[in-house]
């Protein structure tokens, strides 16, 4: 039986992960796909410096047209992340007609509707389990294990350095620098790690998740985004006191046909299953309406473990390659997600729990003036801790609300931080309860 070719573009931490485990597991891919697996080419601008597996140098080149313009070569592996020139390479191999196999988040949320058109047309497959939640086969159960479902929410920890960052603050009581640096040195971070804690990684992976549970195209412009940035040791403590844990939590919701797509810092019940996916360490939750809850946990970063995942598309692919079809799977589960006519909805129109914590001074009526507002825009507190005692200076008062509409809660905190009272902007952080509504 012929063999399966494939060409890797990008020698990084990634693509050394495949490599390695081609290496190591030849045998039993071999036995799953009913073939030989055999790596023809690997491309990269710098072949010369070492790599945590040997290569033989004849599969080495720096020049992308060794597998472009190779015949035998049937998958592409794109592992150079970011746009261009990732985005060409894809583009070129589809035209080929080579499949494509690619841990590419980024390039996906932003283009993944045109790479998966030119797919269609030249009749070969895109492959991305790796391009969410790392050695987590989270695309494909979505796409073919609850492919019965109606599926209501996703709640996941898509982004492990975010998640290595607030486990460390909230464990060890390390500094935000100090666990980013960590996080960088496991090479879990992306190239520029504002992606990381800007959440916008995060994002990149549920704008593709929520197409393939709710149908539509990936529209990452409709996700709204909040890093972990502005989270202060005094929130971590606060959560901590009223029960809760804060996780950089991906939100994916319908409700009355409306998608609700969210990143952001959220406080979940401690006894919740999700505050306990720690370090680099991610997890999804799903609620479907015949299934009810399942959670997938694993490591979402990390050169084994997302090494791991490209190699199940590629094999998935030789299985396809080796039976003479193609396109059997729609990229995004949905027949035809283009024609799927699907709203979102505004963050300004969410309806959710808030944690509040106001720097105020400590003087009669100050408390007062603070619900008065709260109470204008109809948001009910449902607990307050006030804690210290200062005769000069503000003390933090911080709040848990009843279920609430977002633009009421920030017009009421935009009125309260007018108050001279008040001593610095007002903090917000979500409450999820962790379960469909
Ligand atoms: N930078 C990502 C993370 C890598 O920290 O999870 C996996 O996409």
């Amino acid at each position: 039986m012929r063999s399966i070719k494939v060409g890797l573009i990008g020698f990084g931490t990634v693509g050394s992960g495949v490599v390695k485990i081609i290496r190591q597991n030849g045998d039993v891919i071999k036995e799953r796909l009913g073939t030989d697996l055999e790596l023809k080419k690997i491309v990269d601008l710098d072949i010369t410096t070492p790599r945590p597996v040997k290569v033989e140098k004849s599969i080495l080149s720096t020049n992308i047209d060794d597998i472009m313009e190779d015949p035998e070569i049937d998958i592409v592996i794109e592992l150079i992340g970011g746009i261009e020139p990732a985005k060409t390479f894809i583009l070129k191999s589809l035209e080929k007609g080579k499949h494509v196999v690619t841990a590419n988040k980024a390039l996906l949320a932003h283009h993944g509707n045109e790479i998966f058109e030119a797919a269609a047309k030249n009749g070969v497959d895109v492959g991305f389990e790796a391009s969410v939640g790392g050695g987590i086969p989270l695309i494909r159960s979505i796409r073919e294990g609850l492919v019965a479902e109606d599926i209501q929410v996703i709640y996941g920890i898509l982004n492990g350095t975010a998640n290595y960052i607030l486990t460390r603050m909230t464990t060890d009581g390390a500094s935000f620098s100090e666990a980013l640096k960590e996080a960088q040195e496991k090479g879990y971070a992306e190239a520029d790690p504002t992606l990381d804690i800007e959440g916008h990684d995060t994002a990149h992976k549920l704008a593709i998740m929520c197409a393939l549970s709710f149908g539509g195209k990936i529209e990452f412009d409709k996700v709204h985004i909040e890093g972990i940035t502005d989270i202060d040791q005094k929130d971590i403590q606060f959560a901590s006191e009223f029960g809760y844990k804060i996780k950089l939590l991906a939100i994916g919701a319908e409700t009355n046909g409306k998608i609700d797509m969210r990143v952001h810092p959220t406080m979940i019940p401690k006894d919740h299953v999700l505050s306990s996916v720690d370090g680099a360490y991610n997890a999804v939750f799903i609620n479907g309406n015949a299934v009810g809850n399942i959670m997938l946990y694993g490591l979402g970063a990390g050169m084994m473990p997302t090494g791991s995942a490209v190699i199940s598309d590629i094999v998935d692919m030789g299985r396809d390659i080796l039976h003479g079809v193609n396109n059997r799977v729609p990229p995004l589960s949905f027949v035809d997600s283009s024609k799927n006519s699907v709203t979102y909805k505004p963050i300004s129109e969410i309806k959710t729990r808030y944690y509040f914590r106001f720097e105020a001074l400590d003087r009669p009526g100050v408390l007062s003036k603070i619900s008065g507002i709260l109470g204008k825009y109809n948001i009910s507190i449902s607990a307050v801790i006030q804690k210290g005692r200062q005769v000069a200076g503000s003390v933090p008062i911080v709040m848990l609300t009843h279920t609430a509409v977002e633009k009421n809660v920030r017009s009421a905190l935009e009125e309260i931080d007018k108050l001279d009272v008040v001593k610095a902007p007002s903090k917000l952080i979500r409450i999820e309860n962790g379960e469909a509504e």
